[in-house]
């Protein structure tokens, strides 16, 4: 085998590809270090389930499947799809059966796997109704704590932090066009409490 010198492009490339190889194992050693050493969990799971007899037979049958392939829950699976760990906590029982058998009407835009042949994932609409039910019952109790950013409602109390981002970043007209989620909550809180009022009269 006869040696060629390197030319003078791929001595730069290989020198670069070299000094990000470096820092890559340099960061990881250290947020090991930090996470072997630190008392508080550094990742917190804000994620949790809690099954019925229905969600854990369409556990079985989310397993079978092969949602995995795309679809991350209960901490495994990949990530070519959504995770689902949570979505119980943004999407009701109804919306998830719905999207499951009418992906492409119910998406609030173009699917990419979901939907009518050849998409990927296009056998999902057409599994047996009463395993996509159960599938669906399985996935909206993949609940998430409020405040995650899984969950749709945000985390109990005022917090500075959100009122901050919201001031920085929301356009103006958003606060027209749309409303704060925690006014709607507590106005839907407030009616909720007279209606017990009222039912105790
Ligand atoms: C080939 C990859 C693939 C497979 C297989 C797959 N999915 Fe998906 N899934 C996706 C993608 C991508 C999306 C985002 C919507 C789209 O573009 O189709 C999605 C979206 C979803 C959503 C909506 C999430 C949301 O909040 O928007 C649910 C629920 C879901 N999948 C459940 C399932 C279930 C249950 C199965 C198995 C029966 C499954 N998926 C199989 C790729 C896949």
């Amino acid at each position: 085998m006869s040696k060629t010198p390197l030319k003078s492009g791929e001595k730069i490339l290989f020198t670069i590809f070299g000094v990000f190889f470096v820092l890559a194992m340099i960061g990881y050693g250290v947020l090991e270090y930090i996470r072997l050493n630190s008392e508080e969990p550094l990742f917190v799971q804000r994620t949790f389930f809690d099954f019925s007899e229905k969600g854990l037979k369409g556990s079985e049958l989310y397993r079978k499947a092969n949602c995995n392939a795309c679809h991350r829950a209960l901490r495994s699976g990949t990530s070519m799809g959504l995770s689902l760990d949570g979505l119980g906590s943004k999407r009701s029982l109804e919306w998830i059966e719905a999207f499951l058998r009418n992906p492409e009407e119910v998406y609030e835009g173009p699917t990419i796997d979901h939907g009518a042949p050849p998409k990927e994932a296009a056998y999902v609409s057409q599994l047996p109704e009463e395993d996509r039910h159960l599938i669906a019952v399985f996935i909206s109790e993949l609940k998430a704590e409020p405040g995650s950013s899984v969950a749709k409602v945000p985390p109990p109390g005022r917090s500075e932090f959100i009122d901050r981002m919201v001031g920085a970043w929301a356009p103006e007209e958003w606060k027209e066009k749309y409303r704060d989620i925690r006014e709607r909550l507590k106005e839907e809180e407030q009616a909720q409490e007279r209606l017990g009022e009222t039912a105790d009269e």
